[in-house]
């Protein structure tokens, strides 16, 4: 008791609850961006070249972004790959430090692109992040659940073995996570491609017929939350006005969360960072610089088609 007392005082203790935190938090962002087909391609209104598109002349860095713009894969991949590398650096305490600087580096950028509009500035996860990463950046993992201090440790125990049974730990430790971070990744991809193929393959479903909803069940001056069968993306379908339906894409054009609907009057609100958007799509605030996008329907008989 008087020992864990003692230890949970220790800085490397204190900070585990941020590395597990922000360990995940990046692994996931990297791991999402890879396994979402729409992040690399730069048709989609969500990928990393619609994203920069949308931000640039918003962003005091804007005028750096004609590269990022022009190879929207290519960087988008780049950022994926080193959100994960700053993920596992974290997570498992390799090279912390350089790790934390490279989050923050990322958590910085990011801030300045994407988020700079987030209204109040608190409220963007990026600067929230930069500040998290601080102490990491300061103060490491202080030997704590770390594979840098256990394989410190384990030369002091075993000088023997040398640098040649270190080198095969490092090996054997890089071949596990890599494992992890490609398992993950693969399970994630499979996840989702499962999901935006099940609407296609149901044969008598709604993909195969292009129906977004029956008419009974969007009320009038309501919408009604569904699954474009086209896109696989989540939607609404709208009656503003008796026997006149509407549709939008409910992925926010700022970072792909879904929207809410609020009601007829107050339209549309995206939960992560509060953008706002009329009934009809049209953005009205926040960082979101596009509007949603429109889908072409209509009633046909007692259903709502795609046209
Ligand atoms: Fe950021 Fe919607 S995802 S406002």
């Amino acid at each position: 008791m008087g020992l864990w007392t003692e230890r949970r005082r220790e800085p490397g203790w204190v900070l585990l609850p941020l590395r597990l935190f922000l360990g995940v938090v990046f692994l996931d962002a990297g791991i999402s961006k890879i396994a979402d087909k729409r992040f690399l391609d730069d048709a989609s209104p969500t990928s990393m070249h619609a994203n920069v598109l949308a931000i640039k002349g918003a962003s005091p860095i804007g005028d750096l972004l004609g590269p990022v713009a022009d190879h929207g894969a290519l960087f988008g991949i780049l950022l994926a790959f080193a959100e994960i590398a700053v993920g596992l650096g974290v997570l498992l305490g390799v090279a912390t430090r350089l790790a934390a600087v490279g989050g923050m580096v990322l958590s910085l950028s990011l801030w300045l692109t994407v988020s700079w509009q987030a209204n109040p500035w608190f409220t963007s996860a990026d600067v929230v992040y930069l500040v998290a990463l601080t102490p990491l950046a300061i103060a490491g993992t202080g030997g704590v659940l770390s594979l840098d201090g256990w394989l410190a440790n384990a030369a002091v125990r075993r000088p023997g073995r040398g640098r040649e049974h270190t080198r095969r730990t490092l090996l054997t430790g890089a071949v596990a996570v890599l494992g992890v971070a490609v398992v993950g990744a693969a399970s994630l991809v499979r996840r989702r491609s499962v999901s935006t193929a099940e609407p296609d393959s149901s044969g008598s479903g709604t993909a195969s017929t292009g129906v977004l909803a029956k008419v009974s069940e969007v009320p009038v001056g309501g919408a009604k939350q569904v699954t474009d069968p086209t896109s696989g993306d989540p939607a609404w379908v709208l009656q503003l006005t008796p026997g006149q339906f509407t549709a939008v894409d409910a992925v926010c054009p700022h970072q792909g969360c879904p929207v809410n609907f609020a009601s007829a009057d107050a339209g549309f609100i995206c939960p992560c960072h509060g953008s706002t958007f009329d009934s009809t799509g049209k953005r009205l605030s926040g960082p979101a610089q596009r509007n949603l996008q429109a889908i072409s329907v209509a009633a046909d008989g007692t259903e709502i088609r795609r046209t």
